[in-house]
């Protein structure tokens, strides 16, 4: 099984994850916690490219460089664990190419989706959770953590159309489930929980 997990920066999709590996893993699931782009020796020498502050990338050469670390990642990791009864927790997965270097960059939308989907060779997730989360609040928890690289130093108006064009494939995809990012962690974690499980053991909670 394949989840993938989405947001605007600060959206808590690094909390919900771990605390869903444990539950998971406590209930006796074999869990890969993995992230993009990273995932990969390979994978996480793009993302140090890739959040380098310092580093001029044109927008088609981010969804490149990100789909380049997903094929990898995808081969390396992804498509054998998926073979396995293994679930995959994945901190990002192709709609954040579409979210961020579509409608955050203004790269034309169907190139990114077909291009992604050349990439991770039509694997797609089960289920993605979308935590979604206003651009100010995203702003104001990005600064609170004190670092900012490339992507963080957009500005409001970048993190609004990312956020509105992650909504927009929420509605196309109903593998996307939409999570209110201002909950606490804990109900989120019920949330995310009872679908999974719902969804892997045909049981409710
Ligand atoms: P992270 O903050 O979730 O670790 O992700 C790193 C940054 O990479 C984040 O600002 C979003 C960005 N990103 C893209 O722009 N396109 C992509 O396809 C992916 C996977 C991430």
């Amino acid at each position: 099984m394949f989840i993938s997990f989405e947001g605007i920066e600060g959206s808590g999709k690094s909390t919900l994850i771990a605390a869903l590996a444990l539950e998971l893993q406590s209930i006796g699931a074999d869990v890969l916690v993995t992230r993009e782009p990273g995932g990969t020796a390979f994978g996480d020498a793009v993302r140090s490219i890739f959040i380098d502050p310092q580093m001029r990338i044109d927008p088609l050469a981010e969804a490149f460089l990100m789909n380049a670390s997903r094929a990898q990642h995808v081969v390396e990791s992804i498509a054998p664990v998926l073979k396995t009864a293994s679930i995959v927790l994945c901190d990002r997965f192709f709609d954040a190419t579409v979210a961020y270097q579509g409608y955050g960059r203004g790269l034309d939308i169907e190139m990114l989706i077909r291009l992604s989907l050349v990439a991770s060779q039509s694997i797609a997730p089960d289920i993605t959770f979308l935590l979604d989360i206003d651009a100010a609040t995203s702003i104001e928890r990005v600064r609170a953590r004190g670092t900012s690289d490339r992507i963080e130093q957009e500005d409001t108006g970048f993190y609004e159309r990312v956020r509105a064009g992650y909504l927009e494939l929420a509605g196309r995809f109903s593998r996307i489930v939409v999570l209110d990012g201002r909950e606490p962690p804990e109900t989120l974690l019920a949330q995310a929980l009872q679908i999974v499980v719902r969804r892997r053991y045909m049981v409710t909670l």
